[in-house]
């Protein structure tokens, strides 16, 4: 929404109208105003009201009739409701000091400038006056504007407060940058370094929200390099950071897995907004630091990396206290998986081992194989154009027989209650021996994925098993 409608519509009009009669000055203030300067679309709207927010929450409420109830959080003097697809924050302005290692913000009530420097970031802290005496002013006391024009992120007092404040402001302001593409200058970023072991009195679920939204950037290796160059990094995921360096020994190094790790994450953000595909791609490589070995004459080997790293998913999702759900075990599947597509598509790939992999795979074959093009970071061209011309033809295959086997969400044509019903069987080894039979026998391709011809194997499996069966047909 273009800003001279906003302030022309009927919310605004009708947050101003109401800021008269009660006879406060109110101010839309923060991202909004940053975002409609970035023309950027938003629908989180702060309001801030130098006296009571919940007041006037309550009064704009009452007077747009079509909003949700009025949340109040009384500890924070803050309120909040919902009105079309806006949500909107009623905040009295205050004057906050939080102790050393609280995060608790002790609120006491402050004019609108002790409000403003007490925000984040000087692009964050642009105002817009409300009330009808000098309606649409921009009030910007600390050059806001101008560091929205030259794209860099400076904090509106000394840094060292700002952070201390809120340690989560050092992701925020990586977030930021990442997100945006604005710069941090040196003394900003020495400042976080040297504040850095303050994001420990940060909760998990906030850090997560930042990684993800960094994850989320356009080009997401700019965040993740400031969070290393700042040693954030190793603090809220040790593992990534731990992939960085180069070992060599007897004259034969590897490569830098951090830093192709960061290419991988840039690569798949080209191909996907999926954020659980671009968390697969950044920790797609994290066993390789327990896995590491140098064996003479052989170089540096990490076998079974990709089983490593898949356990190591869900002890990172747990340590960030993520949910334990599909997504995380979408991430820890196409983690295992890694390497599967690249063996295809190095020979010359048979029906069957496609079958295979759509049959471990499922559902989530398209975004692996997404995966390992997006892994493909050689800078020989040549090697390059021929890794992408393969898996061209491992995704056409997949096609291809996914269109003739219907493998995806394989489904077995016999299952353990027929084969216990036609040899009369209680449950047993053999249950599960004829079973396994068909299904590799399906994605050998020994026979054709339906039920008469599993029908007919399972017969065959039963009588060399010495079953005796009661056909039906
Ligand atoms: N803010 C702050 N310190 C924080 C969080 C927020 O000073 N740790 C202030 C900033 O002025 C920010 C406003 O509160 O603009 C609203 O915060 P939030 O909704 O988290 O962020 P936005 O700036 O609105 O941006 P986005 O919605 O993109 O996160």
């Amino acid at each position: 929404m273009k800003f001279e409608e906003a302030i022309n519509n009927k919310l605004f009009k009708t947050i101003s109208n109401c800021a008269d009669e009660i006879g406060l000055d109110c101010y839309v203030i923060g991202g909004f105003v940053r975002d409609y300067f970035l023309k950027r679309e938003s629908k989180d709207i702060d309001i801030v009201v130098v006296g009571s927010g919940i007041e006037m929450a309550k009064l704009v409420s009452k007077e747009l009739k079509n909003t949700s109830n009025v949340k109040i959080f009384k500890t924070y003097g803050t309120a909040m409701l919902k009105y079309s697809n806006y949500e909107i924050e009623f905040v009295g302005a205050r004057k906050e000091s939080y102790s050393h290692n609280s995060r608790n913000p002790q609120v006491s009530e402050g004019t609108l400038e002790d409000d403003i420097k007490r925000r984040d970031f000087t692009i964050n802290s642009l105002a817009i006056s409300l009330n009808k005496k000098n309606y649409g002013k921009l009030i910007d006391l600390h050059n806001g504007l101008e560091d929205i024009k030259s794209k860099v992120i400076i904090t509106p007092l000394n840094p060292q407060i700002t952070f201390n404040d809120d340690p989560l402001r050092m992701l925020r302001a990586i977030r930021f940058a990442s997100n945006l593409d604005f710069n941090i200058n040196k003394d900003l970023l020495d400042v976080i370094s040297n504040l850095n072991s303050r994001i420990n009195i940060i909760t998990k679920e906030r850090i997560v929200e930042e990684i993800n939204r960094i994850l989320l950037s356009p080009k997401p290796s700019y965040g993740f390099s400031l969070l290393e160059k700042t040693g954030l990094l190793k603090i809220i995921l040790p593992e990534i950071s731990a992939l960085k360096g180069i070992d060599e020994i007897e004259g034969q190094t590897h490569k830098d897995n951090f830093y192709h790790t960061l290419e991988v994450v840039d690569n798949i953000s080209k191909e996907t907004d999926n954020l659980w595909l671009r968390w697969a791609a950044l920790l797609h490589d994290i066993g390789k630091v327990p896995t590491k070995k140098f064996k003479p004459k052989i170089g540096w080997t990490f076998h079974g990396h990709e089983f490593e790293g898949s356990k190591m998913v869900y002890r990172i999702f747990k340590g960030l206290k993520m949910p334990l759900n599909d997504k995380m075990k979408y991430v820890q599947k196409i983690v295992l998986m890694s390497s599967r597509p690249i063996v295809l598509a190095q020979e010359n790939v048979t029906d069957s081992a496609i079958r295979r992999l759509i049959f471990d795979a499922g559902e989530s074959v398209d975004d692996l194989i997404t995966l390992c093009e997006a892994d493909i970071t050689t800078k020989n061209k040549e090697r390059f154009k021929k890794y992408r011309q393969n898996f061209k033809i491992v995704r056409n295959k997949i096609i291809e027989v996914e269109e003739r086997d219907n493998i995806r969400n394989f489904q077995p044509p016999i299952n353990g209650k027929e084969i216990m019903e036609t040899f009369d069987l209680k449950p047993c080894k053999s249950i599960g021996e004829i079973k396994e039979a068909i299904k590799e026998a399906i994605l050998e391709g020994d026979i054709k994925n339906d039920y008469n011809a599993a029908y007919k194997l399972m017969l065959e499996e039963g009588k060399k098993l010495g079953l005796i069966a009661n056909e039906k047909r």
